[in-house]
């Protein structure tokens, strides 16, 4: 496998699921009850901005600057990119970016540890043996969190249900395999059996608008949960492969989706690469 999400990091992909990653852990946290965050396709955990994502490619020009970059210098913001950001500043800070310097890019599973409560627990999969060993360091002196070099599809059946019954579980792949898609539906149907309460979130690039949709109606043939999408398109641009992303979330908490209409837009504001930038989001199972 060739990807690197270092690549990636920071990006506007990135920043719509950290984003909302947050508001779903926020929102899991109106209960005092512990509860378990499994993050199937971990990465690495930090990405250093400063270092070239492709060893001996300069050439290739970073996406951040588009993702992160964007809100950096970011006041006046609603209060869920508040919270994002003063994290991404804080993990700058500890990790020793000059003042007002964006040079550290956290992962789903620092945002996820940065907001862990004691009660709460964390699991970490890759696949990948070097991104799997900098993620172990990353935690290595972590409380309540394990880090497995796995594949993450399998976590669902070695982690759920949790002993805490309660859990987000994240899966972000990569997309390199042609029929992703299909890999996640079967999770879930799989995570479902198991841990029908469990909330899921799904993020997905928006390539060819068709694929997104057949695997939403993918997903009618089994009993779904209340089941809410989110998508941002940067562009409207024709020429531009992906033009957006999305999170699918399977029994999102209580009061989740009410934060959507406030934060969404804004994200497409400044996020948007062009006049077509627009964020959607719709119920596909509603809540009863
Ligand atoms: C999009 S990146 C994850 C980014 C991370 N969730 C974040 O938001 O910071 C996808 C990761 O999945 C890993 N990966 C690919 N196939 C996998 C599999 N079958 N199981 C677990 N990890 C996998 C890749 O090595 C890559 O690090």
């Amino acid at each position: 496998m060739n990807y690197r999400h270092a690549f990636h990091a920071g990006n506007y992909g990135d920043v719509f699921k950290h984003v909302l990653l947050l508001r779903l852990l926020r929102a899991q946290q109106r209960k005092e009850k512990g509860s378990l965050y499994l993050d199937t396709h971990a990465g690495r955990g930090a990405y250093d901005l400063g270092l070239p994502p492709v060893p001996g490619r300069k050439d290739r020009p970073p996406e951040w600057p588009q993702g992160v970059g964007r809100l950096w210098a970011g006041t006046d913001l609603p209060p869920a990119l508040d919270e994002y950001l003063t994290l991404v500043r804080n993990f700058n800070e500890q990790n020793g970016a000059g003042p007002g310097v964006l040079r550290f890019y956290p992962g789903s599973p620092w945002f996820a540890a940065l907001v862990q409560r004691p009660q709460d627990r964390l699991a970490f999969w890759e696949v990948q043996t070097d991104e799997a060993n900098a993620l172990r360091s990353e935690f290595a002196r972590w409380p309540r969190t394990a880090v497995e070099c796995a594949d993450g599809y399998g976590a669902l059946r070695a982690t759920l249900p949790p002993q805490e019954r309660r859990a987000v579980v994240l899966i972000d792949p990569p997309f390199e395999q042609p029929d992703e898609f299909g890999a996640i539906s079967a999770a879930l149907r799989e995570g479902l059996q198991r841990f029908p309460s469990g909330v899921y979130a799904v993020w997905y690039p928006v390539t060819e608008r068709a694929r997104a949709e057949v695997f939403r109606a993918s997903l009618r043939a089994f009993a779904l949960p209340p089941t809410l999408w989110a998508e941002l398109a940067v562009t409207a641009d024709p020429q531009v492969r992906m033009k957006g992303c999305g999170l699918l979330i399977l029994n999102p908490p209580w009061r989740f989706a009410d934060e959507l209409p406030a934060l969404l837009p804004v994200l497409a504001g400044k996020l948007g690469a062009d006049a077509g930038a627009v964020a959607r989001w719709e119920w596909l199972v509603p809540e009863a």
